[in-house]
């Protein structure tokens, strides 16, 4: 089994893909890392994002099967520039299925126990729904297959206070916010004290800056934004090492 990563939206262009990217790309340094683009919704970016031809791969060649296997996502898998890391492209114009129904494919198929692969990185997309109950499904579903799993959300007051009513009856489990803040985290007092009081079981696990200049120059090179300090904060590499013993100890060196 790899250590595997969860995120997902709760409202779309929060900044999920590029934040997942980041957070691959950083783990990638110094551990086997593969991304997969599991975004339902048919936009599937994270290629794009890091200016890669999809040459057909992808997780639309997944969808229809009954279970997905670690060997299927692994032949789906592009390079990129990082040597360690390797990206499952997303859907492309085609919406896929619902995360439950994924989540059961993937599952069935032990899809992130990957030889050799000491992280999966998985971004399910904004998974957001009129219905809270649905969220609570589709995130019960991701945190049965995931070690952790994130949401990002921007600090703007209105996005924060309908996140907060989202997240408040949807209780999904397992989730850490990271909260991406402009302003220079001029509300990051003000965005604590809302969460702990309304959601005090959902844990604010980091903050990351919200630059667009940053943003921008990142897809203009193809490269993720670097967030060591958020890698870091989140003691992603500590917490995932007696996983990551047992990948090494099973792998053995170059399959
Ligand atoms: N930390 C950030 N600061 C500023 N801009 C950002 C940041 N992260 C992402 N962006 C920009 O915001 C836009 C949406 O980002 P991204 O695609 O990562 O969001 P998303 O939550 O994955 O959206 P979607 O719901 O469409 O999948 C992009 O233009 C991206 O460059
Ligand atoms: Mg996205």
């Amino acid at each position: 089994m790899s250590y595997v990563l969860a995120f997902y939206g709760i409202k779309d262009g929060q900044g999920v893909t590029t934040t997942a990217l980041a957070v691959a790309d950083e783990l990638a340094r110094r551990h086997s890392v593969i991304f997969v683009d599991a975004d339902m919704s048919g936009t599937g970016t994270a290629a794009d994002a890091l200016q890669l031809d999809a040459g057909g791969r992808g997780m639309g060649n997944l969808i229809g099967a009954r279970a997905i296997g670690a060997r299927d996502l692994l032949g789906q898998a592009l390079p990129t520039r990082q040597r360690n890391l390797g990206l499952v492209p997303g859907l492309s114009a085609v919406c896929g299925s619902a995360i439950p129904r994924l989540v059961g494919q993937l599952r069935d198929g032990q899809a992130f126990a990957i030889p050799g692969v000491e992280f999966v990185v998985v971004d399910f997309g904004a998974i957001a729904h009129p219905e809270a109950r649905s969220l609570r499904q589709s995130v019960t579903a991701v945190a049965s297959v995931a070690h952790r799993v994130f949401t990002v959300l921007r600090d703007d007051p209105p996005m924060i206070a309908r996140a907060v009513l989202v997240l408040k009856s949807a209780q999904p489990p397992k989730t850490e916010l990271l909260l991406a803040e402009s302003r220079r985290g001029q509300l990051r007092k003000h965005v604590r004290e809302v969460l702990r009081l309304q959601l005090p079981e959902v844990a604010l696990a980091a903050t990351l800056p919200w630059d667009p200049g940053r943003a921008q120059r990142s897809l203009d090179s193809g490269r993720p934004p670097s967030m060591p300090a958020l890698v870091r904060e989140l003691r992603l590499a500590e917490q995932a090492e007696p996983v990551l013993a047992q990948v090494r100890a099973t792998s053995g060196g170059p399959a």
